[in-house]
């Protein structure tokens, strides 16, 4: 008689596991009517990270209910400030801060906390922040971060995963940046608020998240002009002259940018308030070359008509103000189900295609060589069960679900959740059949 092995009883099955949120989407409505865009993640999350260098409250204004903003304030009370959050609003109390270590098990779930080295550097002299890792489009490096804050004077090292910061005292300087990035003109501007004499950081980054941080540190007390421009200059001031302010997010130029370009892709007319035209540039422009009717009604008010199929685009992503590496993946849903074949090249991020595959799934003709992708247009994409890989990736899997033939069902809605507040509901005001089971 066969001797049975011992079975190996297979791994106890988890109790009932909560079904994952999914986005369902039946495709192929035109969108019409009016949508409001909230206030800009990626400006809340620095000005959060500013309070800091303020011994006093400050409250932010037009600010998104996103999962980001409330890691970040969570960074904030794990270093002693009290922070309150309630509709369209976040006041931060950082009178109390002494604490200046930000943990691994924060920093690594929100990149934008690593943002907290620049003040904390600036108001205790030193810092222990933990590194953010990588993340699913690229490495995500912080060695301009890191050289500019030593030129400030700061002493720093990398050690079981943190960067620890010190200094007697941080002291202006000249600072060039080898590529205009967000996160090391905004730490290195924050350190330079309190340091002695005048810095000035050269090819800086020119994104109005950079101009809106400006004016909030202005706003408290803090001496920095030039932003939004290849130059920066920050006076240094004493930590006395800081005093707590209240001040208002810039509209989201990713949100905006995401409600035309789904427009586009299902046809349509949509009205779009709140928004900044200024930021918009490039985006706006690419939209009427594909084809799409764009007009500006009034301050923050912007018109987009698009019926029939666009034309095909080629794109480049680059720093502000050109085309954003955030709108990449939403206009590759367009490109997708626009006429002829377009050409998406990112300059940015080493790995931000992953919308592809998701894409490709849903009938998509892309094809990927390099940091290129080509698309060839498609008749109609078809909808499918896709999985959001990112933030972006998440916008662009409901940009081509709202056009495509059919159901999709979307999962890995904690992406989408970081950056985007309740976009599903933004759209089915605008005539989509969107919901969120
Ligand atoms: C900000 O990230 C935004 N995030 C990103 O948005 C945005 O894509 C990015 O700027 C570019 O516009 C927030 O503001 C929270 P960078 P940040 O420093 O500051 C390289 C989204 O979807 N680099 O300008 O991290 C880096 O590896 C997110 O909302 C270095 O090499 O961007 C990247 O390839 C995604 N060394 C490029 O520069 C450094 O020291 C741009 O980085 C720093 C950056």
């Amino acid at each position: 008689m066969k001797q049975e092995i011992s079975r190996v009883d297979p791994p106890a099955k988890q109790g009932p596991v909560e079904a994952e949120e999914r986005i369902l989407i039946r495709g192929g409505k035109k969108l019409k009517g009016t949508v409001r865009v909230s206030g800009a993640k990626n400006s809340v999350l620095k000005i959060m990270a500013a309070a800091l260098l303020v011994k006093g409250v400050s409250v932010l204004k037009n600010v998104p209910n996103l999962t980001d903003v409330h890691m970040m304030a969570e960074v904030l009370r794990h270093l002693g400030a009290v922070v309150t959050i309630s509709e369209g609003e976040v006041e931060i109390d950082a009178t109390n801060v002494q604490d200046f270590e930000a943990p691994y098990e924060l920093v690594s779930q929100l990149r934008a906390s690593f943002n907290v080295l620049g003040p904390l550097l600036a108001r205790f002299h030193q810092a222990k922040v933990s590194l953010p890792g990588g993340c699913a489009i690229g490495e995500r490096r912080i060695d301009l971060h890191e050289k500019g804050l030593k030129q400030l004077g700061a002493e720093m090292h990398i050690d079981h995963g943190y960067v620890y910061a010190s200094c007697k005292k941080l002291v202006g300087t000249r600072i060039y940046l080898e590529k205009p990035s967000n996160g090391a003109t905004e730490n290195i501007m924050l350190a330079a608020v309190l340091a002695e004499g005048t810095t000035i950081i050269e090819n800086a980054a020119q994104e109005p998240e950079i101009t809106n941080l400006a004016d909030f540190v202005n706003a408290v007390g803090g001496k920095i002009s030039g932003a939004g421009t290849y130059t920066i200059t920050i006076d240094g001031v004493k930590p006395e002259d800081l005093h707590g302010a209240t001040v208002e997010t810039i509209p989201d130029r990713c949100e905006a940018g995401t409600f035309i370009y789904a427009c586009m892709a299902t046809g349509g007319e949509i009205t779009i308030e709140g928004a900044n035209p200024h930021h918009l540039y490039s985006v706006i422009n690419k939209a009427q070359e594909m084809g799409a009717e764009i007009s500006i009604l009034a301050p923050g008010t912007i018109k987009v008509k698009a019926d029939g199929k666009m034309k095909p685009i080629d794109i480049t992503t680059v720093p502000y103000p050109g085309f954003p590496t955030d709108l990449q993946a939403p206009i590759m849903s367009v490109v997708a189900c626009s006429e002829g074949t377009s050409i998406i090249t990112e300059t940015i991020y080493e790995n931000r295609f992953m919308q592809v595959a998701e894409l490709r799934r849903m009938g998509a003709d892309i094809a990927l060589t390099g940091n290129a992708a080509v698309v060839k247009g498609v008749p109609k994409l078809m909808g499918a069960e896709v999985k959001a890989s990112d933030l972006r990736a998440a916008a662009a899997l409901i940009v081509a679900g709202l056009a495509a033939d059919g159901v999709t069902e979307i999962t890995g809605l904690h992406h989408l959740d970081r950056g985007y507040e309740k976009l599903e509901d933004k759209f089915r005001a605008l005539g989509a059949d969107i919901w969120r089971r």
